[in-house]
């Protein structure tokens, strides 16, 4: 989906898709990718996640980017805390103590915005996603993360025919499709749970350096 579609979810709060808790698997696994407490977290496609706080409190510096400036001020916001707000080349960062999110297109991101990454933490990124955008999401993250940068995804899958994308539905076998030349994937764990009615399973990831 173009970043109009996105801005225009913002806009009419259609965010069904944001978490008021933290996400079950982060919790869980986020430990198995073994990374420094202080070291960078790359959360691409972030919203407004509380997930991000979470990852702030492990003691990581989280790098997120967002489309929606309304989603990036609603997270500091809830934070209760004021961020810097500056222009960042083709980006506009708000940042407060250890959490920074650039505002604009993820396929604007070059391999010096991330240098510093070495986990990425990637919620329903790929259902946000039609498949040609998918795939070259998945090339870009190959080409600008730096070596080694370990990633937990966390996707799902329903039945396609009971619903419209987005949230598209990303099964086992379309993970392995588009990581698989690239990195090994290791399927962590599977859960069911409730898509607004619909019966879905969600998965979680753990891919080596892409
Ligand atoms: C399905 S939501 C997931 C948000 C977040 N990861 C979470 O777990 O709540 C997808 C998010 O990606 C953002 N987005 C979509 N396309 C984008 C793009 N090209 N660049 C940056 N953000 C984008 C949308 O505005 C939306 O907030």
């Amino acid at each position: 989906m173009e970043p109009e579609f996105w801005l225009e979810r913002w806009e009419k709060r259609e965010i069904g898709f944001h978490q008021e808790d933290i996400n079950r698997f982060l919790e869980q696994y986020w430990s198995t990718l073994k990374l420094a407490k202080d070291s960078t977290v790359f959360v691409p496609l972030c919203g407004k996640s509380k997930d991000m706080r979470w990852l702030a409190q492990q003691g990581h510096y989280v790098l997120g980017v967002e489309v929606s400036e309304t989603a990036v001020r609603e997270f500091f916001e809830e934070w209760e805390v004021k961020p810097t707000r500056e222009n960042k080349g083709p980006f506009v960062s708000y940042s407060a103590s250890n959490i920074e999110i650039l505002v604009g297109d993820f396929f604007a991101l070059t391999a010096e915005d991330v240098r510093q990454v070495t986990g990425v933490y990637d919620r329903a990124s790929l259902v946000a996603l039609p498949p040609d955008m998918r795939r070259d999401y998945v090339n870009l993250l190959g080409e600008i993360l730096p070596a080694k940068a370990q990633t937990l995804l966390i996707s799902f899958e329903y039945r396609v025919d009971a619903r419209k994308g987005p949230p598209f539905s990303i099964d086992k076998a379309a993970v392995k499709s588009l990581f698989a030349e690239k990195c090994n994937i290791n399927l962590l764990d599977s859960q069911p749970f409730d898509l607004r009615g619909v019966a879905a399973t969600e998965h979680a990831f753990r891919l080596g350096s892409l």
